[in-house]
């Protein structure tokens, strides 16, 4: 602890880029060039928006659908704007309805590495942000008092304070990452209300500030989307940095197309009736409506027991599939015989 606050005094403020080590490579001095040239609208635009990775929303609409993803238009759109604002986009929800597929989709669509934070409660800045490698820092000093030419306990300080010495957690990896990366930060209303605050410097301004080092500001943007399952209202200043987009259950339409294209060889009019009742199971009272995640499932079931047609008696005997509480089960069991 003692060796820490006296190295923080030293260093405080101090600001380094992570490209600054790197700069002797040629690609990334390119890279650099790039970054400047778009800083120039006019430029950016002459050539073609290198700065951007999508024209439009319909070309991120088909590239969507090219990795295999159906979004509807108001998702290209905000995932189009997320790109061109350099904003994060938060994903809101309720489970199963393609949040965090959108993101692994974006990412394998623009050959993007994904970068992943799970959330869950307790997760701590060590864990998402970064962590100093202890155990090396004592091998650095052992092997210092050991050897002939003992260096200064102050330039000890600052040699174990170094980037050699930092263990990149999620949220540092996509800052320092020398290639374009998807930074996905997943189910972020598992968080407590302090640890989402050490999200924010990082979406407004892509950076990490560390304060026995200094700031690590990121060389390219990365494209960030959150995710939310909506079990808590999140603070407005989350919100205030990022897009909002909010995916609900998909339209019957669109759900039939995801079962297409989810279960190989599956039965268009059957793929349609199966969107039909899962529709119907989500207008009752339930305590878990049926998820797209289940809605697959479920062909996938039909598909694997040759059902061709898709009668009341069938629906009850699996509704297992798509139903995880059993008082939902008993609730639509109810429902349907009533409506046979
Ligand atoms: N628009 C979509 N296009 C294709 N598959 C989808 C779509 N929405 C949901 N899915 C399917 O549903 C599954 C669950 O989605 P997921 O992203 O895990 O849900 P969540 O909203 O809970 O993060 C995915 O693995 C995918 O197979
Ligand atoms: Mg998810």
């Amino acid at each position: 602890m003692r060796a820490r606050s006296t190295a923080q005094k030293g260093r405080d403020r101090v600001s380094r880029r992570p490209d600054a080590n790197q700069a002797a490579d040629p690609a990334d001095a390119s890279q650099a060039a790039d970054a400047n040239q778009v800083a120039d609208p006019a430029d950016a635009s002459q050539a073609g928006d290198p700065a951007y990775r999508f024209r439009s929303p319909g070309q991120v609409g088909s590239e969507l659908r090219g990795a295999g993803y159906l979004p509807d238009e108001r998702i290209s759109s905000v995932v189009y704007l997320g790109d061109r604002l350099g904003k994060p986009v938060l994903v809101e929800g309720p489970a199963g309805t393609g949040k965090t597929e959108l993101a692994k989709s974006v990412a394998a669509m623009t050959g993007r590495r994904l970068i992943r934070l799970q959330c869950y409660e307790g997760l701590d800045e060590a864990k998402a942000l970064y962590e100093w490698n202890y155990s090396k820092q004592l091998l650095r000093i052992q092997a210092e008092r050991s050897g002939h030419e003992r260096a200064d306990w102050s330039e000890l300080q600052a040699d174990i304070f170094g980037e050699e010495f930092l263990l990149a957690r999620p949220l540092l990896a996509a800052i320092r990452a020398p290639d374009p990366v998807v930074l996905l930060i997943d189910e972020v209303d598992r968080l407590d209300a302090e640890t989402e605050a050490l999200l924010l410097e990082v979406l407004s301004d892509y950076q990490v500030s560390i304060p026995e080092f200094g700031t690590l500001t990121s060389t390219q943007t990365p494209l960030v989307f959150l995710t939310s399952n909506n079990s808590r209202e999140l603070s407005e200043a989350l919100k205030r940095r990022c897009l909002y987009l909010y995916i609900d259950y998909p339209a019957p339409e669109r759900e039939r197309d995801i079962v297409l294209s989810r279960v190989p060889g599956f039965d268009v009019t059957l793929a349609g009736q199966v969107a039909g009742v899962v529709r119907s199971l989500r207008q009752l009272e339930l305590k878990k409506r049926p998820s797209v995640s289940e809605t697959i499932d479920w062909a996938q079931t039909l598909s694997l027991l040759g059902v061709h047609e898709i009668g009341t008696d069938l629906v009850i005997g699996t509704l297992h599939v798509l139903l995880k509480h059993q008082s939902d089960i008993e609730k639509a069991t109810t429902e349907l015989q009533r409506s046979r």
